[in-house]
């Protein structure tokens, strides 16, 4: 029988895949016990003479993790959609696949995108707060009025599978809905009756601004001061993505001076949001614990493309999503 493939998995995994892996003969695994991330070192430790590295969004993966596993690493495969937390290049650079976990998570990602406008549009958390509270001593004509989504303009600012499948949605609340992407939709904005506009454009011209681009070295900061600017007095931002896409401080000057009605953000900067944050004093924020793709269905399908990643890349196979094409092994 051939060598035991060791295999350090950064966190407890659902589904059926993680848990016939755990049982396989073939695989020496060990897995991070806890819900926190591995520290650094713990990280480092963990990783060291390993041949396949699954891990999450909260482990960063770079040139100093691949060194500690070492040459024999043959795969790093990401239980999430967006890597940007994992050096592609530098895997690149020594033949290492990494793998992602794209498509499974796009429908309960934009259903959240969807939680998000009707919570912020609608003051669904404040007002679910001021029952509690003890707040509600009877109806008046303005309590807790919000902003109609139907008839709205919906601008998804990305227009991938997830940005299209957010637009779909506004269908059924009559929206118009206006897409910006980087390279030509206009096909894919038809299908779900959706119209290519400049970013300029979809901004100034939209109740709802909705983000689903990656984080990439182009979009960090993508809205900033001057797309808030742009924006149009009393929007709403919408962000399921990555939270770097967003200058947080830019946002908040915005929301302090009551040009933009709130946000719904699904993310932020740095993870976890300080409870220092201002974003945290302001009513018409919906601030969510990164939880987009979380669905008990979802998330057991993410891992179990995650395994099967990892399964293909330890047995030198192409591996059924990845990001990086593997050079020279
Ligand atoms: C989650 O944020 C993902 O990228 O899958």
């Amino acid at each position: 029988m051939s060598a035991r493939h060791r295999v350090f998995v950064t966190r407890e995994l659902p589904g059926d895949g993680f848990a016939a892996l755990r049982d396989d003969p073939e695989f020496d695994l060990e897995v991070w016990p806890e819900d926190v991330p591995p520290s650094r070192e713990a990280l480092l430790q963990g990783v060291s003479g390993v041949d396949g590295l699954v891990c999450l969004i909260t482990d960063t993966v770079d040139e100093v993790v691949l060194d500690a596993a070492g040459a024999q690493l043959r795969v790093v495969s990401q239980m999430a959609v967006g890597v940007d937390n994992v050096d592609v290049a530098a895997c690149s650079k020594r033949g290492i696949p990494v793998g992602n976990t794209p498509g499974v998570l796009t429908e309960t990602t934009a259903d959240m995108a969807w939680a998000l406008i009707l919570a912020s549009a609608r003051r669904v958390v404040e007002a679910a707060e001021y029952v509690k509270d003890g707040e509600w001593k009877t109806w008046t004509p303005t309590q807790m009025a919000g902003i109609d989504v139907h008839g709205a303009t919906l601008g998804v600012i990305g227009f991938g599978a997830i940005g299209q499948a957010i637009a779909r949605r506004a269908q059924g609340f009559g929206m118009r809905v206006l897409c910006w992407n980087r390279t030509q939709r206009t096909a894919e904005a038809a299908a779900v009756g959706a119209e290519q506009r400049p970013f300029d454009e979809v901004l100034s011209r939209s109740d709802f601004v909705s983000v689903s681009v990656a984080l990439t070295d182009d979009t960090r900061g993508l809205m900033d001061a001057t797309a808030f600017e742009q924006m149009h007095p009393g929007s709403i931002l919408i962000n399921t993505a990555r939270g770097p896409i967003v200058d947080e401080e830019a946002l908040v000057d915005a929301l302090k001076r009551g040009h933009l009605g709130g946000a719904g953000l699904d993310v932020t900067a740095v993870e976890p949001l300080s409870m220092d944050s201002p974003l945290l004093t302001m009513d018409n924020v919906v601030v969510l614990p990164h939880i987009g793709s979380a669905s008990m269905a979802t998330r057991s399908k993410m891992a179990d493309i995650a395994v099967a990643n990892l399964r293909a890349g330890l047995a030198g196979r192409p591996l059924p999503h990845s990001v990086a094409v593997a050079v020279g092994r």
